[in-house]
């Protein structure tokens, strides 16, 4: 009998428990601070930031989990699809990354000849990390004649060495287009199954998984669905396929928010990152969305406020960039998702 770990390829790099328990801790005890700046200082910030894109000619893009005030500044608010297309296409000589550092990467890859900045350098992504490129090429050697399609949320180390790129608002076209009949899927098992649920191709997950999504459980469903009987279930392919099980829609987190613009229904319960509320309120008034858990925050989303947003502006630091080899190939991966 097949093992997991000859299933799924990378079964040996799952954190162990500790590490996810001080990964966890870390999580937690990062929601309780506060950010640095007080509240009547908002506007005059947001005001200077705006002054100063004009004069270095940046725009700003903001993932759906960023902090509300910095969701309030950027040109761009959307999910990694839309923010790549957005880094691909818009004019400008600065982008500025309000987001995670996978999300700078790419646009970096994708627009070489800007300036990409990430103003909270240490936001990263976790799960990013629970693929190496060492690991990925071992896996293939094991399944030469499957595909390689990788999560947006990976380096571009693992991007160049994978063949197509994808992000949660198109995995299973993704997963569909490739000519490959088996599709390893890397980093995370959990949108690698619900691609799989989709197809008929042979996916194999990797064993990486987000921080936040995969705590959401099916009591944390069946306690929401007490509490606002009626409301909608709406969560995002980085849940558990059992919680997925229990949700009436599966999307990335624009493809949430559009859902809740055009459902008939007043009442949602959201199953990704808080974050996202913020906007939710400010396009849907009159509806009311209500948190899976008060607890599903992305410690990195929330790195980046307004002063190092600022700071990255006027200093044009921290600055992202990935060397030529790495980019070139990593881009085609890109691009093959973005002309799908
Ligand atoms: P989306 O592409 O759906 O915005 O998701 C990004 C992400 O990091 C989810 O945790
Ligand atoms: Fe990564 Fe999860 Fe944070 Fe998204 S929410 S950036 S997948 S840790």
């Amino acid at each position: 009998m097949e093992s997991p770990a000859h299933k799924y390829p990378g079964a040996a790099i799952l954190p162990r428990d500790s590490d996810y328990l001080m990964l966890r801790d870390t999580l937690l005890g990062y929601n309780q601070k506060r950010v640095g700046y007080p509240m009547q200082d908002t506007a005059m910030l947001q005001a200077e930031i705006l002054r100063i894109r004009e004069q270095k000619n940046a725009i700003i893009l903001a993932h759906n989990y960023q902090r509300g005030e910095v969701q309030d500044i950027a040109d761009v608010i959307g999910d990694s699809l839309e923010l790549a297309r957005a880094a691909a296409g818009m004019d400008g000589d600065v982008i500025v990354f309000c987001g995670v550092d996978f999300m700078a990467e790419t646009a970096a890859i994708l627009s070489p000849e800007k300036t990409v900045l990430l103003p909270a350098p240490d936001a990263c992504c976790p799960m990013a990390g629970m693929v190496t490129a060492d690991e990925l090429r071992f896996a293939r050697a094991r399944h030469p004649d499957a595909a390689v399609v990788c999560y947006v949320n990976t380096t571009a180390e693992i991007k160049a060495e994978s063949d197509i790129c994808c992000t949660s608002a198109n995995a299973v076209k993704v997963v569909n287009a490739v000519h490959e009949d088996t599709v390893i899927f890397v980093p995370d098992r959990n949108l690698g199954q619900y691609a799989a649920r989709f197809t008929d191709k042979n996916v194999l997950p990797w064993e990486g998984f987000c921080l936040v999504h995969d705590r959401y459980t099916p009591a944390d469903v069946s306690l929401a669905k007490q509490a606002h009987p009626g409301a909608v279930v709406l969560v995002h392919p980085e849940c558990r396929p059992e919680v997925i099980d229990l949700a009436d829609h599966v999307a990335s987190t624009s493809g949430i928010i559009s859902h809740v613009k055009s459902a008939p229904g007043n009442e949602f319960i959201i199953g990704t990152e808080n974050g996202i509320l913020h906007r939710l309120a400010k396009e849907c008034p009159g509806k009311r969305c209500y948190p899976l858990s008060d607890t599903a925050i992305c410690a990195n989303m929330k790195k980046t406020d307004l002063v190092k947003v600022r700071d990255a502006l006027v200093t044009l630091q921290p600055r992202i960039t990935v060397p030529e080899g790495i980019a070139t190939r990593a881009r085609g991966a890109i691009e093959r998702m973005l002309a799908l």
